[in-house]
């Protein structure tokens, strides 16, 4: 859209009439939220029809002047779009904007379009639906976000893996497991997103200033018209609350934090070292003296900007703080955070997305890792222990087999069963099945394991929660 927010109109400010004196331009300079909140024009000019459809139904407006407002309203929205209208500092902000627009081209009826109404109400209503809008393009992007990484676990659910914790090899897991325990997550974003979604859909429109207003306003017709679910009953809080916006921003918070747990692996994942994935090269980027280089790039941005998703959440948390009833013009400071989120979000988004479709997995690398580093040694406790000895002596046992191995430079995978009994006589043949790493993960039987039947009920489970 052209930002012509400098640019001036012939006008006089639509609070004019009390004023001996123009605003200094400093105070224009600090009062306009043009330059970011013109972004809401078809919000507004959706909100405006509404409320005008409204007025026509309390005979406030006749059907003459409804319909100039509705075409002036839908003209203005065209502007816009083509690049045309002309936006104003000096009139603030995206309201005042079309409201001064349209009376400008239709004369005295759009005068009437602000009766029992307030920028209090009107501004609040916008940043719901504005709000409303880009959770449902969030949402979609994160279910296929989802589908992505049911995909991958799908497809390679034969890739065994080291599973770690404290960032040392654990036990084996089954990539595909890895995969969707990001999936879970995602799950839990999508209803913090569906939570945050519920919460716009608490109509402020009707609300006026902050004490309601002077005419029977059927809250209820606008309330169907522009798809609410309840009316918020007390005009005081509905000028006052930006909880939906916190909780978009939560939502967007936690997203970043999983985002970038998630991208830290990539990045591990694809180094020389690990080896464990590899990312196609449309995603990543060379460097500028380092001829050999391919950087996982989008991985470290999205880790990145989770950083400003965190701080759009303070920034608005603060912001509300220690606020007096109702609408003060700090209010104002909810937008940039918020539309930063949601840029950042969609990005976010849109990169992992494009990342995750060309990945490939080297499930080689991933075996390698896995028979270097004693990943089945808690098997092997656990073989001892069914064959009678104690827990805490088998875990001894195990332990003193590691040291042994690495004092020796032998590998546990090679260890004959002559040496095993060495350490206990409760070893057998039999030890070979216990330190395979695939079987390792089957004989995870409990629920939510790592095993192929786990993971093929998760993945049953999924795509039946999202209906893909
Ligand atoms: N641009 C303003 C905002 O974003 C609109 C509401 C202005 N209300 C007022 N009383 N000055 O909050």
């Amino acid at each position: 859209m052209k930002d012509n927010s400098t640019g001036k109109r012939k006008n006089e400010k639509l609070w004019g009439g009390r004023f001996a004196d123009s605003s200094s331009p400093i105070t224009e300079e600090i009062s306009a939220s043009i330059q970011f909140d013109s972004r809401m024009y078809r919000q507004d000019i959706k909100g405006s029809i509404a409320h005008a459809e409204m007025l026509n139904k309390m005979g406030i407006l006749n059907d003459e002047e409804l319909k100039k407002i509705v075409n002036g309203l839908d003209e203005i929205r065209e502007e816009i779009e083509k690049g045309k209208f002309l936006f104003s500092r000096s009139l603030e902000d995206i309201h005042m904007n079309i409201e001064s627009r349209l009376t400008e081209k239709i004369g005295e009826t759009g005068k009437k379009l602000h009766t029992a109404r307030s920028r209090n109400d009107q501004v609040a209503l916008d940043m719901r639906l504005y709000l409303r809008d880009e959770i449902s393009l969030i949402k979609e992007l994160l279910k296929s976000l989802i589908v992505l990484l049911v995909k991958l676990a799908e497809k390679n659910i034969d890739a065994v893996m080291p599973g770690y914790t404290h960032l040392q090899v654990a036990q084996p897991v089954r990539f595909s497991h890895h995969m969707l325990a990001y999936a879970w997550k995602f799950i839990r974003d999508m209803k913090r997103l569906d939570h945050a979604a519920e919460a716009c859909s608490l109509l402020p429109l009707g609300a006026g200033a902050l004490a309601g207003v002077n005419y029977p306003a059927d809250r209820e017709f606008v309330k169907k018209r522009l798809d609410f679910r309840e009316i918020n009953l007390n005009s005081m809080d509905a000028v006052s609350d930006r909880d939906f916006i916190l909780d978009f921003l939560y939502f967007a918070s936690v997203l970043g934090m999983h985002l970038s747990r998630f991208c830290e692996e990539i990045v591990l994942w694809s180094s020389a070292e690990f080896g464990f994935i590899s990312l196609a090269h449309n995603v990543t980027t060379g460097s500028s003296i380092m001829p050999q280089k391919r950087n996982p790039d989008i991985a470290e941005l999205v880790r990145g900007k989770t950083g400003r998703l965190y701080g759009n959440l303070f920034s608005l948390l603060t912001v509300m703080k220690g606020l007096p009833m109702t609408y003060n013009r700090d209010l104002q400071e909810d937008k940039e955070p918020l539309f930063d989120s949601i840029d950042t979000v969609i990005l976010s988004l849109e990169g992992m997305n494009e990342m995750l479709k060309g990945m490939k997995i080297n499930k080689d690398r991933m075996k390698k890792a896995i028979y270097r580093n004693f990943s089945t040694a808690t098997d092997i406790a656990d073989y001892l222990a069914q064959k009678g000895v104690p827990f805490r002596d088998s875990h001894e046992i195990v332990g003193s087999i590691v040291r042994y191995c690495e004092e020796e430079n032998v590998d546990f995978f090679n260890l004959k069963t002559e040496t095993l009994k060495s350490f206990s006589l409760f070893f057998d043949n039999d030890i070979e099945d216990i330190i395979d790493p695939a079987r390792s993960t089957e004989r995870k039987i409990s629920q939510g394991s790592t095993s192929t039947d786990s993971i093929k009920d998760q993945i049953f489970l999924i795509k039946s929660r999202l209906q893909i």
